[in-house]
């Protein structure tokens, strides 16, 4: 995989999109302090890593416009032999150039005193606009420069337009090589979430299981999580962001765990729900078998020219027809979807785009219409059912029953491709696979 040349196409995209005499510019993210002076690992933000490869702070990537000669220049940490004694290698100027293909890179520390020559001979500067304050301030700080200097006949830009709308919608439709590193996520997560699987039992708490699907995604190349994992026993479950993940697991409870690994920024979100002892209650599978019926129809759902509120329609139908089945719900199913009553059960949407980020970029509507699906395209479908564990409307045996099942898929030419398919989801495999 040629993922230099990759970079350089995205830039060059985003290039042939620029008005003439623009400038765009984005800015790698800070180090944050996690306390002290200990920093969380240093993870980029996404927009600026698609365009630049680069996976260090203190950066800036300026991309000029064909007519002022189109470079594409990083401004970025010289090596340090002393610095990198103590932090580890930094790429470098010369890096920049060699492995990023950059066609200039300058010290970041001359980004500040340069700007202004290059932006005088701008109209339009395209930025991530209030995302970034110290690059605000460095554009702030070169027009005022410019400013001084009118009367010697000096000019300074006049339109500022978000880049960051731009590049998310770059994002949206996957390369080749994005789906390859998407499956490589995807099936690196199922393999861990096969071993929690058999791993999760009684008496265990919830961090230990996480650890646990930690420890595989590293051992499958996926050192760090896409995002917090949501290990959940019990009535956890129905806490749609739960990631305290302390609770002891309770023979007889379910276990929802929401977590995928991220390979090379890629990020992975799938959801399982099993029961801790390894068997289902009946209770657990009337609901945990409606919530998959509603998940398989979802999936069939995506494929090009399907609208994405489609997805979410054909879950509501066959859950809200589920739930009047089973009592949970009262009613004429087309009057109880109208009336929103699945809310009490189902409050969140179908899925999500998912790539750099695990709620990946892009616009969802276009000019007030859902966007249809187009090859290319990855997401999740993630139907859930979540009964409150103090819910008095609902029959005891249903209280504190919270199922999700979530997988990743990418639109293809005829539907979609599963990215998660390896990972059972019935309760016979479950129960199976378990009691291995
Ligand atoms: N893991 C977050 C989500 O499913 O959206
Ligand atoms: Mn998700
Ligand atoms: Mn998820």
């Amino acid at each position: 995989m040629n993922n230099r040349a990759e970079f350089k196409r995205r830039r060059l995209a985003l290039q042939a999109q620029l008005k003439p005499r623009s400038i765009a510019l984005l800015m790698a993210r800070p180090e944050v302090l996690r306390n002290g002076d200990s920093t969380f690992t240093y993870r980029p933000e996404s927009n600026f890593f698609y365009l630049s490869g680069l996976a260090e702070p203190e950066a800036v990537l300026m991309i000029l416009s064909k007519d002022l000669g189109g470079q594409c220049i990083l401004f970025n940490r010289p090596r340090d032999p002393k610095l990198e004694r103590w932090n580890g290698f930094m790429l470098g100027l010369e890096g920049a150039v060699s492995e990023l293909d950059m066609d200039e890179a300058y010290p970041i520390t001359e980004f500040q005193q340069k700007l202004p020559n290059y932006l005088q001979q701008a109209q339009h500067v395209y930025a991530p606009w209030g995302r970034i304050p110290q690059l605000d301030q460095f554009i702030k700080n070169a027009q005022e420069d410019l400013k001084k200097q009118v009367r010697r006949g000096v000019s300074w830009p006049t339109e500022f337009i978000d880049v960051q709308r731009m590049v998310d919608e770059m994002r949206v439709i996957k390369s080749e090589y994005e789906i390859q590193l998407m499956r490589y996520a995807a099936q690196s997560s199922v393999k861990a979430h096969l071993a929690v699987m058999q791993y999760a039992k009684p008496g265990l708490h919830e961090y230990q299981v996480e650890a646990h699907f930690n420890y595989h995604c590293g051992l499958e190349n996926c050192r760090l999580q896409a995002y917090s994992p949501i290990v959940a026993g019990g009535a956890n479950a129905c806490i749609l962001h739960y990631i305290e993940n302390t609770a002891p697991l309770r023979d007889g409870d379910l276990l929802l765990i929401d977590a995928g690994g991220e390979y090379n920024y890629y990020a992975s979100d799938i959801t399982r729900t099993f029961p801790v002892n390894g068997r289902f209650s009946e209770a657990q599978r009337q609901i945990y078998e409606l919530v998959l019926v509603a998940q398989l129809a979802g999936i069939a759902a995506v494929k090009p020219g399907t609208a994405w509120n489609e997805v979410q329609h054909v879950m509501l139908q066959i859950l809200t027809a589920g739930l009047v089945k089973l009592g949970l719900l009262k009613g004429n199913v087309t009057t109880l979807i109208e009336e929103k009553a699945f809310l009490q059960f189902y409050m969140h949407g179908s899925g999500h785009f998912l790539g750099l980020d695990v709620h990946d970029a892009g616009a969802y509507k276009i000019d007030g219409q859902w966007r249809l699906f187009e090859p290319g395209m990855t997401l999740t479908v993630e139907p859930g059912l979540y009964i409150d564990a103090n819910d008095m409307t609902v029959d005891a045996k249903w209280r504190g029953i919270g199922v999700r099942i979530e997988d990743d898929v990418v639109v293809t030419s005829q539907g979609c491709e599963v990215l998660s398919a390896g990972l059972i989801k019935t309760v016979a495999e479950i129960e199976a696979w378990m009691a291995k």
